[in-house]
């Protein structure tokens, strides 16, 4: 093992403190939480963009670059003697120190050289449409320091995936104005857009540039910028090419002195009317042609906007002001879960790291990290109803209208779009439907909803099928068809067919190709005659299921009306049946002596089953009937939850299957595609791991559960460089036991993980369940664990609830006392103001 660490926590400032600028990999952070968002490296890499990472691309970055994160927001000092950066990169020159410090939707990165400190701090202001860089300069020498200052940006050309590929328009239509301190992007803003970006600064600027050949020199990277070399700018004005952002500045600071600087990268829309800076109402609204030109000046762009936003933050107070509003957002935000366990470890993870991720993976699906370029995926329909449910307790109006906006793309027939478009809200054709396991997401993520806010009202609310104006139904008819739809496609063992595919996106059993240019993820499928099914959608529906009847439920005993009664009770009754005849289904022929099959394939073939030479056995679907707890009282529970830990476990979590796929199977697609022990092809894929610890939760198995979610959480990792990515928030997928290297992270970020850990450590583990009538208490701990806090706001209330574990069990409650009086059973009523509740396990 490596023992070597690049960083450790700040816990106090919730921060990661990165003290190496060569981390294994770029360790990033994400600014913005609304609509402008930025993605920034630990040596000041990445890239911003306004809502949709495709679409709207403010500044440019670079796939497969060399090296690895070239490009980014970068100020150049050249000092006379040197010329350096405070992110160390990109002129990589050594710096006497370094540090970035990661924290809640800001980073902030320090170098200093030749006595003389430069400090950057990076965030988006609460609800503006900018990203803010507060660069500080001090002098720390005992001599007068003349710096030359250069910043630079890259403007990308709107369309992130236009822009790397026809070059032969990209070259000709850049184009900038400038401004005193101000730079205008203003590309394409002549045609179809009503949008531009800036990049300012709140002092005068001694000059620029503005066209990167002029800046860098043909011949140089920006490592070595021919205008910060010389210390000259060139003035630069584009003209086509590739347009960018460099103000020039010269700083004198005396012996102690500092000076800060405010640049903001901004973006403004503007109507159609207000384009122009002259003749505001020249330009007719609908975008009808212009027949005369007149005094029309149709160069100058109206910045009064932009000028608007610069005010706003042109003086230091303001900027921090406008800090100080980030920070008592997040303070609130993190403020509804608190745990105090005496581990330090699973404190940071559960009250600080895991709950950023999971906004993070709210804001962003699977869109835009560095591992997802941003360019490909939109929201997906099953990834963001479990990312909603690992944020929902943070900004609960922000879920609901993520449900609202998810159900919108579904189809009459309870099928999905199995992704859709920020920017549109509409369902992606190009990947259409047909992934059975979607709706039942829907169930999933819209019970979390309400039983966090107890807020039924999201139920009657009018929901089109496919964004379909006028067809809308109640969202408790689009969940009642959700449920159905997975009765109505039942294959020949009465278990579900899977579609396309079910989670496992790379399980895909009607798709047979044998041609390489096609993808596995979009290729028409033949489900025509197929007998694919899966005990993964089995068993999530199952647990979804059944989330579906006690809501039934719950409605029946809120409705005073006797038919709506009746009509609860009897859908209550008709889906427990179909629920029950799955759990039999599955003892049936799910079941395969030691551990649960995974599918059927097309021709009706066992997958996941010792029968099988390779994939014997697969992680889901042990996960989800574990979870269900189908065959509970058989053994079969624990049997399966014994052979995850003898056949898919390791030092690092548990493999996807195992043992892994060494040759391509055509009847399985992707998942045979990969190298064993990658992807989903035996890696460790985090997503799938809770489902297995909330499994052992469900039998009661603590120290099982407590040992693998160590295994699984970031904060725990030894062996940071092996781990290669950040050891502060988790990864899609480890390398697994069958890989080259076991252990390697990657994939970070933009993970269902998130949301699934937060489940397990939250409600699972700690045991601190929201449900309909309070919060329901039911810990599965390690035995070893002796007492532990949480402190949980709920509904109007504030819960300090303290768990005691005299016997040293694994799970029970044995006692409930809230307030100083006993309860009996273990859900706690909820009312307004501050309440002690005292648990006794045993
Ligand atoms: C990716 C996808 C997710 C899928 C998983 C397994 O994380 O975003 O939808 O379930 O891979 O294939
Ligand atoms: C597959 C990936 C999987 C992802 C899917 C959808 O190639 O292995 O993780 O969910 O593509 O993009």
């Amino acid at each position: 093992m490596n023992n070597k660490t690049y960083g450790h926590f700040d816990d106090a400032h919730r921060e990661y403190v990165i003290t190496d600028p060569k981390t294994p990999w770029p360790w990033i952070n994400y600014l913005g939480n609304g609509d402008f968002f930025s993605l920034i490296s630990n040596t000041a890499g990445g890239y911003s963009f306004f809502k949709d990472a495709k679409f709207r691309r403010i500044t440019r970055y670079r796939y497969n670059g060399v090296p690895m994160d070239n490009g980014g927001r970068y100020f150049y000092i050249n000092d006379g003697k040197d010329v350096w950066n405070p992110g160390w990169k990109p002129c990589k020159t050594p710096l006497d120190k370094y540090e970035c410090r990661h924290g809640m939707s800001y980073t902030r990165i320090t170098g200093a050289k030749n006595g003389v400190e430069a400090s950057v701090l990076f965030f988006v202001p609460l609800k503006k449409w900018c990203e803010i860089q507060k660069l500080t300069l001090k002098n720390t020498s005992n001599e007068t320091k003349h710096l030359k200052l250069f910043s630079f940006a890259e403007w990308c050309l709107w369309n992130a995936a236009t822009d790397m590929e026809n070059f032969q328009r990209n070259f000709s239509t850049g184009e900038v104005e400038i401004d005193g301190s101000v730079i205008y992007h203003k590309t394409e803003y002549k045609e179809r857009r009503n949008h531009y970006a800036y990049y300012s600064v709140n002092v005068p600027v001694q000059g620029f540039d503005t066209d990167r050949e002029s800046f860098v020199g043909l011949y140089n990277e920006f490592a070595n910028p021919d205008a910060v070399m010389e210390g000259k700018p060139r003035n630069s004005v584009a003209h086509g090419w590739s347009p960018i952002a460099s103000h020039y500045i010269e700083v004198e600071l005396q012996p102690g002195e500092q000076k800060d600087f405010i640049f903001i990268l901004g973006y403004v829309e503007q109507p159609q009317e207000e384009k122009y800076e002259t003749h505001p109402q020249s330009l007719p609204k609908g975008g009808m042609l212009i027949t005369s030109l007149g005094d029309l000046d149709r160069t100058i762009i109206n910045k009064v906007r932009a000028q608007e936003t610069i005010a706003e933050f042109d003086t230091v107070e303001k900027v921090d002001k406008a800090f100080a509003e980030l920070g008592a957002f997040w303070d609130d935000l993190l403020d509804r879960y608190t745990v105090k366990t005496g581990n330090d470890s699973l404190d940071r993870m559960v009250n600080i790291w895991n709950q950023y991720q999971c906004m993070v993976t709210f804001n962003f699906s699977r869109s835009a990290s560095f591992f997802e370029s941003g360019v490909g995926r939109g929201m997906g329909f099953r990834d963001s109803n479990q990312d909603l449910v690992g944020f929902v307790h943070q900004i609960p109006s922000r879920a609901r209208e993520r449900i609202i906006d998810i159900a919108s793309t579904q189809f009459p027939d309870g099928g999905c779009y199995h992704q859709y478009q920020p920017l549109t809200k509409r369902g992606n054709n190009d990947i259409g439907g047909g992934f059975n396991d979607d709706p039942m997401w829907l169930i999933f993520g819209t019970v979390a909803y309400i039983k966090e806010t107890g807020d039924f009202s999201i139920l009657d609310e009018m929901v089109p099928w496919d964004n379909e104006p006028g067809t809308e139904v109640s969202l408790f008819e689009h969940l009642r068809i959700s449920f159905n739809h997975v009765v109505e496609n039942l294959g020949p063992h009465q278990l579900p067919l899977i579609g396309r595919a079910d989670w496992n996106d790379c399980l895909n059993l009607n798709c047979f190709s044998w041609d390489p240019n096609e993808s596995f993820q979009t290729t028409e499928n033949n489900s025509v005659g197929s007998k694919a099914e899966s005990l993964m959608i089995a068993g999530l529906f199952v647990v979804c299921g059944k989330d579906y009847v006690e809501l039934c439920k719950e409605l029946a005993s809120r409705t005073s009306e006797t038919s709506a009664t009746s009509k609860y009770s009897a859908e209550a009754q008709r889906a427990e049946k179909e629920i029950d005849k799955m759990i039999a289904a599955v003892k049936k022929d799910g079941w395969d002596g030691e551990w649960y099959l995974r599918a059927y394939d097309f021709y009706g073939n066992k997958i996941g089953s010792h029968e099988n030479e390779e994939g014997k056995i697969f992680i889901e679907s042990q996960g989800w009937c574990a979870m269900a707890g189908i065959g509970q009282e058989e053994g079969m529970v624990d049997k399966a939850l014994d052979s995850c830990k003898k056949y898919l476990d390791s030092e690092h979590g548990m493999v996807l299957n195992n043992p892994a796929f060494t040759i391509y199977h055509v009847e399985m697609g992707e998942i045979s595609s990969y190298p064993a022990g990658y992807k989903e092809n035996a890696g460790i894929f985090c997503h799938n791991n809770p489902w297995v610890i909330i499994g052992d939760t469900v039998a009661a198995r603590g120290n099982d559960a407590w040992e693998l979610y160590q295994k699984i959480s970031p904060v725990f990792i030894k062996d940071q460089t092996l781990h290669k990515v950040e050891p502060y928030v988790n990864c899609q997928m480890v390398a697994g036991k069958d890989a080259a290297r076991p252990g390697e992270g990657k994939n970070s970020w933009l993970t269902g993980t998130a949301a699934w850990m937060w489940l397990t450590a939250s409600q699972y583990i700690l045991g601190i369940k929201p449900s309909y009538n309070g919060l329901l208490i039911d810990p599965c701990v390690p035995s070893t664990a002796k007492e532990y806090t949480v402190k949980r706001k709920f509904r109007g209330g504030e819960y300090f609830i303290t768990i005691k574990n005299p016997d040293g069990v694994q799970k029970g409650v044995k006692s409930l006392i809230v307030d100083g009086k006993p309860v009996e059973g273990n859900i706690v009523p909820t009312s307004e103001g501050k309440h002690t509740v005292e648990v006794t396990m045993g």
